[in-house]
């Protein structure tokens, strides 16, 4: 066999883009639930509040708050052995600063973990998956203050102690890279720049906040229970030089950097020489990192256990000058999907082997997957072939990863297992599951549950051990 027998499969899900409920049993707002919905090449509007008779896709997600039950249950039917989902940081604290949690929030949360539990798939909790509470936002300005570490800190202890006996594998923030790469990481961090705002300082300050934040959360769950694993959580953009031209391939280092700068500080825990050079090209120095006293030390301290990260595609970079870069999506070798994504799994083995020769920690895939139009056939059957050759491809080029390559590989967790909202531009008609979900982009349909064809493919992927990723 390739892979462990302990080996993780399931999926992976965020509760802004799933739950719902978002007033419900006293939960606060996050940064998500004002945000609306748009289209491919239309960016989502962002309001400060609620606006009545807007549409915000993370109101009523695909009601997997009430619906959890039956979610599980097919996911149980597929085999999962794990399940990535997050915890909605204001249904536990609605004000982020609050005296006291939100009992009926943690209760929720203790339905879905014992639900999984009894199907024998363990839940993997992502802390912070773009649900940062909005009234902390508004009161501090989001991670520009260091207040938000009190908070996060607050919010992981309780969670930690609360399902200290349900959850083993947690990761902080998901895609923390992002906040560096976004031209503005909303998502990431909840900020909006102000006007004159330095950008790149913004982003080096809210980063330092977060990695203190992250280091603490693992300095608290281990002493809450020693076998946690807490991971950092990246996404990870494999990067190729365009030709073979010097600097093509110093371009592809560049664009690497600024990805690096946040798992070197995670995994060796201190700000590396490549770190320091990042900041230099964005015009900084290591005296703008806020650092304040004790930082340095519990950096050093709650580095991460493992590293999960994301993988959809890959990319290219060049550069004239050896300085300024391009890069681009396009790549002759490769096909894209419909929202112009490349198609390319053996960006994934590769994407293994940097991370793994650069840190030795176990690595976990947490997200892959293919977004795609699904049609229904009239009789609302879903032949969704071009899921299944993407996945099956990328699992593949996982098996070479772990079998050839000999890099520690502990799960693997597709996108979105269940049709849900997409973030990038809140629609629905970008589908991931092997569950279909009848509702339209508009907010409109039955909620009603369908195993796609992809479902009864990674069931077979799943009871062999990932052994056969043939087509059905
Ligand atoms: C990742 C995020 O960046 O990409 C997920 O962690 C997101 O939350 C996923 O859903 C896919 O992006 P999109 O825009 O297709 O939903």
């Amino acid at each position: 066999m390739t892979l462990r027998n302990d080996f993780l499969w399931g999926g992976a899900t965020a509760a802004n883009q799933m739950e719902g409920a978002y007033r419900e049993d006293g939960k606060g707002l996050s940064i998500a639930d004002v945000e609306k919905g748009a289209r491919h090449g239309i960016p989502r509007k962002i309001h400060d509040s609620v606006h009545e008779g807007d549409y915000y896709p993370s109101h009523e997600g695909i009601d997997f708050y009430h619906r959890y039950r039956e979610d599980i249950e097919l996911f149980a039917e597929m085999g999962f052995t794990c399940f990535r989902m997050s915890i909605n940081w204001p249904r536990i604290f609605p004000n982020g600063d609050d005296n006291q949690p939100n009992e009926a929030g943690l209760a929720f949360y203790d339905r879905v973990f014992d639900e999984l539990l009894a199907h024998g798939i363990q839940p993997v909790v992502t802390l912070s998956h773009y649900e940062t509470p909005l009234a902390l936002v508004k009161k501090y300005g989001s991670w520009r203050h260091r207040k938000l570490i009190d908070c996060f800190a607050r919010y992981c202890e309780t969670v930690f102690t609360r399902y200290r006996d349900k959850v083993t594998y947690w990761m902080t923030f998901n895609e923390i890279n992002e906040t560096m790469n976004q031209a503005e990481p909303y998502h990431q961090t909840g900020i909006r720049f102000l006007p004159d705002e330095d950008h790149n300082l913004v982003k080096v300050i809210a980063s330092h906040n977060m990695f203190v934040a992250s280091a603490l959360a693992v300095e608290i769950g281990h002493k809450i229970n020693p076998d946690f694993k807490i991971g950092c959580m990246v996404q990870y953009p494999t990067t190729y030089a365009r030709t073979c031209n010097p600097n093509d391939v110093l371009a592809r280092r560049f664009h690497m950097m600024p990805n690096f700068y946040y798992t070197d500080v995670m995994c060796k825990g201190n700000y590396t020489n490549l770190c320091e050079s990042q900041l230099n090209r964005m015009g900084l120095t290591i005296e703008d990192v806020p650092f304040e006293p004790g930082d340095a030390e519990l950096l050093h301290r709650g580095t991460v256990d493992y590293i999960a990260f994301s993988y959809y595609f890959s990319s290219t970079a060049k550069s004239d000058d050896g300085k300024t870069i391009t890069v681009e999506r396009s790549n002759p070798y490769l096909k894209r999907n419909d929202w112009d994504w490349p198609i390319d799994p053996t960006g994934l083995r590769i994407a293994l082997n940097e991370l793994y020769d650069r840190y030795q920690l176990p690595l976990f895939v947490v997200e892959n997957g293919l977004g795609a139009i699904d049609t229904p056939r009239p009789d609302g059957e879903i032949d969704d072939d071009y899921r299944i050759e993407f996945l099956g491809s990328h699992i593949d080029a996982l098996k070479e990863a772990v079998d050839l390559d000999h890099v520690d590989v502990i799960g693997y967790t597709c996108w979105g297992p269940i049709d849900i909202i997409s973030v990038g531009t809140g629609e629905m008609r970008k589908r991931y599951g092997f569950i279909y979900v009848d509702k339209d982009d508009n907010g409109e349909g039955t909620l009603a549950r369908r195993r796609k064809k992809s479902f009864f493919w990674y069931q077979r992927v799943l009871a062999t051990n990932g052994e056969i990723t043939a087509p059905l």
